[in-house]
C-alpha cells in the first residue's frame, strides 16, 4: 500500500468516524430535546365534568363558567369527587346556606377536607399555620373552648415572646388591618364548625393543583416583606436561581410522596418544608423540620429540636454530603448566636431607659419604640433567614448593617433621653 492510499484510507476511516459520532450526537440532542419536550409539555388536561349531567354542575357552567372549567381538569374531578363533597352539608351544620333546594356552606372548610384528608388536616392543625397565626393578631381571648384547647395543644403555638405587634393591631384599627394582618395571619381562621383554617389560602380553588402549590410563588403572599422576606431571598438564593431559570422544565405534578431530585433538582419552599422528599415524609405540620425559633427577638432552641434538625435534614440529604451539611448548619447556629448578642445589646440600651420611666407607657409613640422595634423584628429575623436560606445580601445589607445602624441610633436616643433627664 502506497503512503497516499495509506493516508486515503485512514482519511476515510476518519470521516466515517467523525460522520458516526456527529449522527450519535444529533440523535442524543434530539432525544433530550424530546424529553424536554416531554418535560415542558404536560399532557393536556382533561375535563372530567364535560358530560357530567349534575345539576350544579349544569348551571354553574353557565353562571360562572371559570370555577367549572377549573375543577373540571383538577385530579379530584377525575376521582369522581363532586361539587357537594365540599360544598354540600345538613340543613343544621354551622353557616348551611339553602341555594337551589340544597343546604350547603359557600365556603367549605377544614372539616370538609377532613372527611378525606384526615391526615394533611391534623397535621396542619398542630402547626403555626393553624390557630397560632390567628392567635397572634387577635388574641386567644375569643376563641370557643374546643378551640383553646386545639390551640393550647399545639407543641410549638403558645411560645409568644413579645406583644409589640398586638399593640400596633391595635393601634392601626380594623379599617386597615383587616386587609393587613388579619388577610395572611387568617390562614389559621377558627371555623364556626369547630375546624380551624383556610387550606385554599395554598391550594387556590377550584384546581387545587399540586403544581400550584409546590411553587414557591404560592409562599409569597405571606412570607415576604422586611419582617419575614423568606421570598426575596429564596430568589437570590441557589436553589431559587435554580428554580427561577429551570423551574419551567421540573415535573411539578409526581404523585404526593415520590418526589426525588429527577422530579424537583433544587429545593423550593415547599421541598425543604412540606414535601416528602430525600428521607423525610411529607407534613403539614410546617413546624416539624424547625429546630429554632428563628421569628423571637432572641433565639431559642425548639421543643423537640433534634428530631426537627433530623427531619430537615432527611431533605438536604437528598442533594448535598453529610459534611457540607454539618458545616453549614455550625456556621449557621453561630451566626444566629452572633444575632442573639446584638439583640441582647439594644435590650441593654432600653431596660434602664424602662426603669427610670423615661419611656411612656404608649407602645409606638416615640422614634426610639421604632428603632428598638425593626432592630429585631426586621433586621434581626432578616439577617437570620438569609443565613439559613442561602440571602447574602439579606444577611449583610438588610440585616447586619441596619443592625449596627440602629444600634448607633439607639445609643445616641438614649443619651438624650438620659441627658433631658438630667437637664
Ligand atoms: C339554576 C342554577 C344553579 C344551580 C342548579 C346551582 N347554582 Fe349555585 N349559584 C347560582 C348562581 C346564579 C349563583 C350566584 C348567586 C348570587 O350571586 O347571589 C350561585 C352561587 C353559588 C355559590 C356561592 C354562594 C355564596 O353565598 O356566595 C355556591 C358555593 C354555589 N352556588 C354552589 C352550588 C352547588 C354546590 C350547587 C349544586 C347543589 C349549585 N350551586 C347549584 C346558580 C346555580
Ligand atoms: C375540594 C372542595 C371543593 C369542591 C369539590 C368544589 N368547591 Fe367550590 N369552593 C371550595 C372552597 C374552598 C371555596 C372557597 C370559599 C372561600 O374562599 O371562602 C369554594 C367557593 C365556591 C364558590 C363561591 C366563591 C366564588 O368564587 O364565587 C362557588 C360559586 C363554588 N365554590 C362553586 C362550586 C361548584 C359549582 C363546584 C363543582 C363544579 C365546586 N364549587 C366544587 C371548595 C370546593
Ligand atoms: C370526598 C372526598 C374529598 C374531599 C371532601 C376533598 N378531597 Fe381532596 N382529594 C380527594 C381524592 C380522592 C384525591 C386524590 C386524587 C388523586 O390522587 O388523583 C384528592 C386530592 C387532593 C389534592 C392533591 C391534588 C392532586 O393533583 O393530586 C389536594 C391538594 C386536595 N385534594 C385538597 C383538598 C382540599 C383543600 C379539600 C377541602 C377544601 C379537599 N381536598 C376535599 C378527595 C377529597
Ligand atoms: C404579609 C403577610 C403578613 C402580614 C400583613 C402580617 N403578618 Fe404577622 N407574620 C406573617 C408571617 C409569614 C409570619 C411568620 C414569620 C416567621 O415565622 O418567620 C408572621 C409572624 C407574626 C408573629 C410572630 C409569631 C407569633 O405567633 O408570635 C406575630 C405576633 C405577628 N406576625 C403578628 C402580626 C400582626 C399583629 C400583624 C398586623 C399588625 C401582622 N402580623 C401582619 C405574615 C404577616
Ligand atoms: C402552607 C401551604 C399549605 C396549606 C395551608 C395547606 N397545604 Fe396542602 N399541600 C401544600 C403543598 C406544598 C403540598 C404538596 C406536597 C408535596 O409536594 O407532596 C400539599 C399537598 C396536599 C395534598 C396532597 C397529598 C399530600 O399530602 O401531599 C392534600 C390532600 C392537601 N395538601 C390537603 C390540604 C388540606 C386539607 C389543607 C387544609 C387543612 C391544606 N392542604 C393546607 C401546601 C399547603
Ligand atoms: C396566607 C398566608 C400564608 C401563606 C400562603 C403561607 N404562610 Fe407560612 N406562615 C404564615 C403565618 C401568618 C405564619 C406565622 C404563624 C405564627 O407563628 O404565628 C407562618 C409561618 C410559617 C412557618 C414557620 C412555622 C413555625 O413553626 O414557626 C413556616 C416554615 C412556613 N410558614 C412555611 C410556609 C410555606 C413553605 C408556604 C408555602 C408553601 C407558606 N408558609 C405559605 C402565613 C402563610
Ligand atoms: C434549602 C431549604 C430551604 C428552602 C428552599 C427554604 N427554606 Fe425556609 N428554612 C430552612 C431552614 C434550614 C430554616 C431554619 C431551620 C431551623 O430553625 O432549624 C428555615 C426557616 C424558615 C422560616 C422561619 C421559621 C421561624 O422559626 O421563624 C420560615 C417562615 C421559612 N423558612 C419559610 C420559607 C419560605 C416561605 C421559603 C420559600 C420562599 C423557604 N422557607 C425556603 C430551609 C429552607
Ligand atoms: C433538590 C436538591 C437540593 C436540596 C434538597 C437542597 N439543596 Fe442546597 N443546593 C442545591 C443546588 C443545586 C445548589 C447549587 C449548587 C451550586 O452552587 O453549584 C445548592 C446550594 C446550596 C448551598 C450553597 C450556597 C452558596 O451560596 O454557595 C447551601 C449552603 C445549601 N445548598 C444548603 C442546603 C440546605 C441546608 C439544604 C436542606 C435544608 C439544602 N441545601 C437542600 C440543591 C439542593
Amino acid at each position: 500500500m502506497s503512503l497516499r492510499s495509506l493516508w486515503n484510507t485512514f482519511r476515510v476511516a476518519s470521516v466515517s468516524i467523525t460522520v458516526t459520532f456527529v449522527v450519535i450526537g444529533l440523535g442524543l440532542l434530539i432525544a433530550s430535546l424530546a424529553e424536554r419536550e416531554t418535560l415542558a409539555q404536560p399532557a393536556p388536561r382533561v375535563d372530567a365534568l364535560a358530560e357530567s349531567t349534575d345539576p350544579c354542575v349544569k348551571c354553574h357552567r353557565r353562571e360562572s363558567p371559570g370555577i367549572v372549567a377549573q375543577y373540571g381538569t383538577s385530579d379530584m374531578a377525575a376521582s369522581g369527587v363532586g361539587c357537594m363533597d365540599c360544598h354540600g352539608v345538613p340543613a343544621d351544620y354551622p353557616e348551611a346556606i339553602v341555594h337551589e333546594g340544597a343546604t350547603m356552606l359557600s365556603s367549605p372548610t377544614p372539616a370538609r377536607c377532613g372527611a378525606c384528608h384526615e391526615t394533611q388536616v391534623a397535621q396542619f392543625n398542630a402547626s403555626r399555620h393553624s390557630l397560632p397565626a390567628y392567635v397572634a393578631y387577635a388574641g386567644a381571648q375569643d376563641l370557643s373552648p374546643s378551640h383553646l384547647a386545639l390551640y393550647e395543644a399545639v407543641e410549638e403555638g403558645t411560645f409568644a415572646p413579645s406583644q409589640a405587634r398586638n399593640q400596633l393591631y391595635a393601634l392601626e384599627g380594623a379599617a386597615i388591618t383587616q386587609f393587613a394582618c388579619a388577610t395572611c395571619h387568617n390562614v389559621g381562621l377558627p371555623r364556626a364548625d369547630g375546624s380551624v383554617g383556610r387550606c385554599q389560602n395554598c391550594h387556590l380553588r377550584h384546581t387545587f393543583s399540586l403544581e400550584q402549590a409546590r411553587k414557591p410563588e404560592t409562599c409569597n403572599a405571606c412570607h415576604i416583606g422586611p419582617d419575614h422576606p423568606q421570598w426575596e431571598i429564596y430568589q437570590e438564593s441557589p436553589h431559587g436561581i435554580s428554580y427561577l431559570t429551570g423551574g419551567h422544565t421540573w415535573n411539578w405534578e409526581a404523585d404526593p410522596g415520590t418526589l426525588t431530585t429527577a422530579d424537583i433538582p433544587a429545593a423550593t419552599c415547599a421541598t425543604c418544608h412540606i414535601s416528602g422528599f430525600g428521607a423525610s415524609e411529607s407534613t403539614h405540620d410546617v413546624g416539624d423540620r424547625l429546630a429554632w425559633y428563628l421569628f423571637a427577638p432572641l433565639s431559642t432552641r425548639r421543643p423537640g429540636w433534634e428530631t426537627n434538625l433530623a427531619q430537615m435534614q432527611g431533605v438536604c440529604i437528598a442533594c448535598h454530603n453529610r459534611t457540607f451539611i454539618d458545616t453549614f448548619y455550625s456556621a449557621a447556629d453561630a451566626a444566629t448566636e452572633a444575632v442573639n448578642d446584638w439583640v441582647a445589646e439594644s435590650d441593654a440600651i432600653v431596660a434602664p431607659l424602662q426603669e427610670v420611666g423615661l419611656l411612656t407607657d404608649e407602645p409606638f409613640d416615640q422614634p426610639i419604640d421604632f428603632a428598638y422595634f425593626e432592630l429585631w423584628h426586621h433586621w434581626g429575623r432578616t439577617a437570620k433567614f438569609g443565613v439559613w436560606m442561602q440571602g447574602p445580601d439579606y444577611v449583610q445589607w438588610h440585616g447586619a448593617y441596619e443592625i449596627l445602624s440602629d444600634l448607633a441610633d439607639l445609643r445616641e436616643m438614649a443619651a438624650d433621653l438620659h441627658g433631658d433627664q438630667a437637664r
